[in-house]
């Protein structure tokens, strides 16, 4: 049977669609089904995110260029029943490359269509912004999931989600549907407890009832590569990914049997949850190397991107500049030093160019 390919998409960035695709696709993984993510973001987050390195040297990029079938980019993660197709940084150059191709938006269709993917599940990680890769995405899923924070501009990235995927559906894919919004790093207080109310009510029932709550663990388990559901399978926001796995998984079901098609009947949550605390017992005991000397690591890769190619003296003036940026208040101290000093220099000044008058004037 063909999978189910489901996009994760808004256009707003830094919203959670990379931690809800990974956590989806682990969570799935955990019920027993076969995944496969496509990581569709040059930034690689998921890729490395399931611990694969977007050094890599092929990926999705070579696939939408012709230059690779999907068997030579499908590799396997270290979680059972999870495949990636990589993002590479290449990809950043994507979209100068796809506008020279012809039914460029339908390039992952006609990819995934002559393929035979075997799997159960494809998620796709959507970058922000409408571009041609989300584009591809929407054109080549079945369902749509926006994650949505309930900030002030969560209406804002909304009203600019929804019509794109409509825009999809009435030319490119007809049959994508929207499963589901879902509300991530969601916060308890009031501000945005109405916000969360506000598209709850207009919405109604596409929104899910499970909400990622925000949680530090989260960012720990970033900072370990791996998904918080195998780092700390217990925590609030894990107990929320299963919660709206299982909600992605009876939706889907009843999708299917509205089409006519019974599928198999999944694990139970506490199965699943079970399953996660056996794969963190392997795991998170071989997390990646320490996070200071992956934060050293990463600035000396930003020094040698910012400075790189520099002379000395340009390089100086560099470290000057982004100094004073972080440290405003020696800045301020060092102009008022210098205005001091260049005040009492013209002092000095004066009075020496009056005592040479004033000599002058009595000889
Ligand atoms: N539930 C949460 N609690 C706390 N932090 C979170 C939560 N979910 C995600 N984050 C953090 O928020 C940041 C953005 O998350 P993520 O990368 O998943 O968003 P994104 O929508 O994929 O971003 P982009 O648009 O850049 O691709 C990351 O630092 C991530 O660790
Ligand atoms: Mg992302």
């Amino acid at each position: 049977m063909k999978p189910y390919i489901v996009a994760i998409f808004n256009q707003k960035g830094g919203i959670s669609k990379t931690t809800t695709s990974t956590n989806l696709a682990v969570c799935l993984a955990a019920h027993g089904k076969s995944v496969v993510v496509i990581d569709l973001d040059s930034q690689g987050d998921s890729t490395k995110s399931l611990g694969v390195d977007p050094n890599i040297k092929r990926g999705i990029f070579d696939l939408f260029i012709g230059g690779a079938e999907i068997d030579d980019v499908l590799i396997p993660t270290m979680f059972d029943g999870v495949r990636i197709i990589p993002s590479t940084y290449s990809l950043a150059g994507i979209e100068i490359k796809l506008s020279e191709l012809k039914d460029s938006q339908r390039t992952l269709t006609n990819i995934v269509g002559h393929s035979s993917l075997d799997c159960d599940y494809v998620v796709i990680d959507c970058p922000p912004a409408l571009g041609i890769l989300p584009i591809n995405a929407l054109a080549a899923a079945h369902a749509v999931v926006i994650p949505v924070t309930a900030t002030p501009y969560a209406n804002d990235g909304l009203m600019r989600t929804l019509p794109s995927i409509k825009y999809v559906q009435e030319g490119l894919n007809k049959s994508l549907l929207l499963q589901g919004v879902l509300f991530t790093i969601h916060d308890r207080h009031k501000s945005a407890r109405k916000i969360s109310d506000l598209i709850r009510s207009r919405l109604g029932g596409t929104v899910y009832t499970a909400e990622i709550p925000r949680d530090t663990m989260v960012i720990e388990a970033a900072g370990a590569r791996l998904p918080v559901c195998i780092y700390a399978p217990k925590s609030g926001a894990s107990q929320a990914h299963l919660d709206f796995t299982v909600e992605f998984l009876e939706r889907h079901h009843k999708i299917a049997a509205k089409a006519g098609c019974q599928l198999a009947p999944f694990p139970s949550r506490s199965q699943a949850q079970e399953t996660l605390v056996r794969w963190q017992e392997i795991h998170a005991s071989k997390a990646v190397p320490p996070e200071h000397d992956r934060l050293r690591q990463r600035t000396s890769q930003l020094d040698r991107m910012l400075y790189g190619d520099r002379t000395r003296s340009e390089r100086l003036h560099l470290w000057l500049i982004h100094f004073f940026i972080d440290h405003r208040a020696v800045l301020v101290a060092f102009l008022l030093t210098v205005a001091l000093a260049a005040l009492v220099v013209v002092g000095v000044g004066v009075g020496g160019m009056r005592m040479l008058a004033d000599a002058l004037g009595a000889s």
